[in-house]
């Protein structure tokens, strides 16, 4: 088991090499969580820059998973949708664990909080993208996600090469 924290910007500041120690790790499994390799300093200070800019302005939720001696092992972020149309809806991004700890539950801890807190956030329409046949596939199905479709060469791979996005959503209670 592990707890699951939820970052203020300038907790996120302070644990930012932890936070990209998850990211890289993810990125060198072959998973591009938005990423193409090879993966610079400046591309991933920009993009924390621009998730602490998010926290701060509410848009944003970032979780983390520690373990009892407090070691960030996952993490998994909530972009809360601002248009005017769609204030009921958010989207879970960026889900991540550490592959020395994967397939202990984790990543189910993270979603089941990501769904809270969504539920706090007083949204009810959940969507999240996942690579076609990929690792988390698997985990979304199993809690409940539905497919609503796939989009053929949708994003590259960490080695740009084009491939199909599977997209997925869960209405909350
Ligand atoms: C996806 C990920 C977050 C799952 O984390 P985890 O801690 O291993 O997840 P769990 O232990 O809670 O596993 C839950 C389910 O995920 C699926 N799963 C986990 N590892 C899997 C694997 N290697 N292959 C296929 N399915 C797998 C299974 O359905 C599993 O349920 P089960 O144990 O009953 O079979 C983790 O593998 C990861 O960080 N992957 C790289 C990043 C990524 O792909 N993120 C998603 C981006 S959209």
């Amino acid at each position: 088991m592990v707890r699951i924290e939820s970052l203020t910007a300038a907790e996120a500041r302070d644990t930012i090499d932890d936070l990209t120690l998850v990211l890289r790790d993810a990125v060198a499994s072959g998973v591009s969580l938005g990423f193409v390799t090879p993966l610079d300093e400046s591309t991933v200070c920009h993009y924390w820059q621009g998730v602490m800019a998010q926290i701060a302005a509410g848009s944003r939720i970032l979780l983390v998973a520690r373990t009892e001696d407090g070691a960030l092992v996952g993490s998994a972020q909530l972009n809360l949708a601002t248009a005017p149309n769609s204030r009921h809806r958010a989207e879970v991004q960026k889900v991540c664990v550490l592959r020395s700890v994967r397939n202990q539950g984790i990543g189910t801890q993270l979603m089941r909080a990501i769904e809270a807190a969504t539920q706090a956030a007083g949204r009810s329409l959940l969507v999240l993208d996942t690579r076609k046949g990929g690792i988390a596939e698997g985990l979304y199905r199993k809690l409940g996600y539905i497919e609503g479709g796939v989009i053929p060469g949708y994003a590259r791979t960490v080695d740009g090469t084009l491939v199909a996005e599977a997209f997925f959503y869960r209405t909350l209670a």
